[in-house]
């Protein structure tokens, strides 16, 4: 019977059939080890002259690393070997050769293994990585599909600008000029006034021509968007979303947080609620330690670093001034030149992993924010027919699933973070 590696507990004594790819092998005169990849775990198959096949043991002297195989033989408990088993192999047979595969046990250079991310992706930390990435994925749809949300994803190709046009992508759309979408917002915003509580899930772009560790060109942003939830309710619901992911990622995948030895301690403490600041406070706690900081800009990674470290959990900071956020963000009336914003702040330094708050709902006020960013106004006359019927106050946020899966992984860059990473200067594979 054909089994995966994963299920292999369930057959101890049974005799079965496994199918993957060497992972590594070794001999030693009448035993032979022969350490086999499916995809879904490692096993460990050892072939004892006299007891497997006599071929076999003429076959195993022509595997090597990554050629693909089928091995047959019984399960039996081992508690030595991951998963507690081991196959005592039978017979082996080799379905495609692999030869000279250029990822080894040696160390190699990142822009190596960036150029073989095809292959990369075939090692055990990077299992972990993608395996932690899909549990967020799924930990983050059922977060909002259990909480009465509706699904609506937005376009990719897109009229106009969301978040500024320094970092938009131009292409064509028949005779038209388009752009990659930056965000899903708006796009929310006219969905939330049609159900309510809505999100969507999917691959953003932003030309940003610099190399860094927290910026993907493509990235995953899931942007819920509320009805009638003013600034606060928004922080609410990101506090209870992030506890949410990252405590079910720490019950379901043991295993690979502890193949990439993450200290799981600081993820234990991410239980909401979590402290909020100030844009004033938070820029009091950097001046302290970062004196060039000028208060009233935007803060770099170094400034970011410094907040987090005053805390045990993640941080919110809220009304950063108006003039540096985007054109859709409502103007406290109780606090000119402030904006009902907020960033939330991973713990360890690893930034900002979400960008949020409450949306400008007076169709005047949009007008002339549109203006002021020297947006046209046409690309935007639907944005605004939500403000002509029936305006209502409404917030929501966007979290970077790559830098979550970089946070929760502590990897210190996003290129791992994601299957093929589009970065500043590389497209390739
Ligand atoms: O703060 P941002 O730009 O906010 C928005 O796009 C809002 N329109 C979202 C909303 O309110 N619906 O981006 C949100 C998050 C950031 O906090 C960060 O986690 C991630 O998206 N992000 C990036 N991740 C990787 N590479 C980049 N270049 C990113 N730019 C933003
Ligand atoms: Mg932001």
């Amino acid at each position: 019977m054909r089994v995966y590696v994963s299920e292999l507990k369930n057959f101890v004594g049974q005799e079965v059939e496994l199918k993957g790819w060497v992972y590594n092998s070794r001999s030693s005169g009448k035993i032979k080890f022969l350490l086999l990849r499916d995809g879904t775990g490692l096993c460990q198959c050892v072939f004892f002259k006299g007891e497997c096949d006599p071929e076999a043991f003429e076959v195993f002297g022509q595997v090597s690393q990554e050629c693909s195989v089928r091995i047959k033989g019984v399960v039996r408990e081992e508690p030595r070997s991951p998963g507690g088993v081991e196959l005592g192999a039978q017979s082996l047979e080799i379905l495609a050769p692999s030869v000279d595969y250029p990822i080894g046990p040696k160390e190699h250079g990142v822009d190596f293994l960036m150029n073989h991310r095809h292959l990369w992706l075939r090692s055990k930390r990077q299992h972990a990585v993608m395996r932690i990435r899909a549990e967020l994925v799924s930990a983050i749809r059922d977060f909002f599909d259990g909480r009465g949300f509706t699904l609506t994803d937005a376009p990719i190709f897109t009229p106009s600008a969301c978040e500024g046009t320094s970092t938009l992508f131009e292409t064509t759309y028949f005779d038209e000029k388009a752009y990659l979408s930056q965000s899903g917002q708006l796009y929310m915003e006219a969905t939330a006034a049609a159900l309510g509580k809505v999100y969507c899930f999917g691959p953003t772009f932003r030309a940003e021509k610099s190399k860094t560790r927290r910026h993907l060109i493509e990235f995953w942003m899931v942007e819920p968007e509320v009805a009638f939830a003013d600034l606060y309710d928004n922080m609410e619901l990101a506090e209870q979303f992030v506890e949410y992911i990252v405590q079910r990622t720490l019950k379901n995948r043991p295993e690979e947080l502890a193949a990439l030895e993450r200290n799981t301690e600081a993820l234990e403490k991410v239980k909401a609620p979590f402290p909020r600041l100030h844009y004033k406070e938070a820029t009091d706690i950097i001046l302290k330690e970062n004196p060039e900081f000028v208060v009233g800009g935007d803060f770099g990674g170094t400034d970011e670093t410094i907040i987090s470290s005053k805390f045990d959990r993640p941080v919110f900071v809220h009304h950063f001034p108006s003039a540096i956020k985007a054109f859709y963000m409502k103007e406290d009336p109780q606090e000119s030149g402030s904006s009902m914003s907020c960033d939330l702040l991973a713990t360890e330094g690893y930034g900002e992993i979400i960008g949020g708050g409450q949306r400008e709902e007076s169709l005047e006020v949009l007008v002339r924010k549109i203006r002021e960013h020297n947006l046209r106004i046409e690309d935007f006359e639907w944005y605004l027919d939500l403000r002509r019927y029936g305006s209502f106050p409404h917030s929501g946020f966007g979290l970077g699933l790559e830098r979550t899966v970089a946070w929760v992984c502590g990897l210190s860059h996003v290129r791992e973070t994601i299957p093929f990473p589009r970065l500043y200067g590389r497209n390739y594979p």
